[in-house]
């Protein structure tokens, strides 16, 4: 099982089959998935998600979304990580975060953001960071803020509007 990285209260790892029913049981919940218009619909789309990223993203291994596991408890309390997207003709990657309400407004989403984001700029040596977010989505907005990004535009794609927050990689980080 590929750790990917390590904070005080959290651990970013691969996804394995054994996740499926945590993984699905996030996705029922309306509160997680109604800013995130293309999270899966069905156990068999979960499976398939997961699937697609347990040995990272099959484009970009380096990239992927990672079962975020809460030390003190054992358990899968979400997944972030880093994901590929094409905006406006450019190349971009997102730092992506989900954590299961029972574990939410204690800081674990910033503090995985926030760790997601220097692994991003120091060890992948992305030039440049994003997050794509909901106009409604306040939470996730100040978790974006909180790790140093800044509201740049509005886009759109057949899922409908979001913003695009973003932050360029500085030589201090
Ligand atoms: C976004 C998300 C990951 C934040 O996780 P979290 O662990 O609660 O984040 P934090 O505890 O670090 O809190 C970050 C900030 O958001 C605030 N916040 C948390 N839940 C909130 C809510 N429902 N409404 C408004 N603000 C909220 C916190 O108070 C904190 O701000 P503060 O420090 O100024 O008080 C979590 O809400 C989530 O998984 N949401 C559903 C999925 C989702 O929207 N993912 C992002 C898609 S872009």
């Amino acid at each position: 099982m590929t750790v990917i990285l390590e904070t005080p209260r959290l651990i970013l790892r691969h996804q394995v089959i054994e996740d499926l029913d945590e993984l699905w049981a996030l996705y029922c919940d309306p509160n997680i998935t109604k800013y995130i218009p293309d999270a899966p619909r069905s156990r068999e789309e979960a499976q398939e998600e997961l699937e697609w990223h347990m040995n990272g993203h099959p484009k970009h291994p380096e990239l992927g979304l990672w079962a975020t596991i809460h030390k003190e408890t054992g358990k899968f309390i979400g997944r972030c990580g880093l994901l590929p997207w094409k905006i406006d003709g450019q190349d971009e990657v997102e730092v992506a975060y989900t954590i299961a309400e029972a574990y939410q407004a204690q800081g674990l989403g910033t503090e995985a953001a926030q760790a997601i984001l220097q692994y991003g700029f120091k060890k992948l040596n992305l030039p440049r960071l994003i997050c794509l977010i909901d106009s409604e989505n306040i939470a996730s907005q100040k978790v974006a803020e909180k790790i140093g990004m800044a509201f740049e535009k509005e886009g759109r794609d057949e899922m409908g509007p979001f913003w695009v927050y973003s932050r360029a990689r500085k030589n201090d980080i």
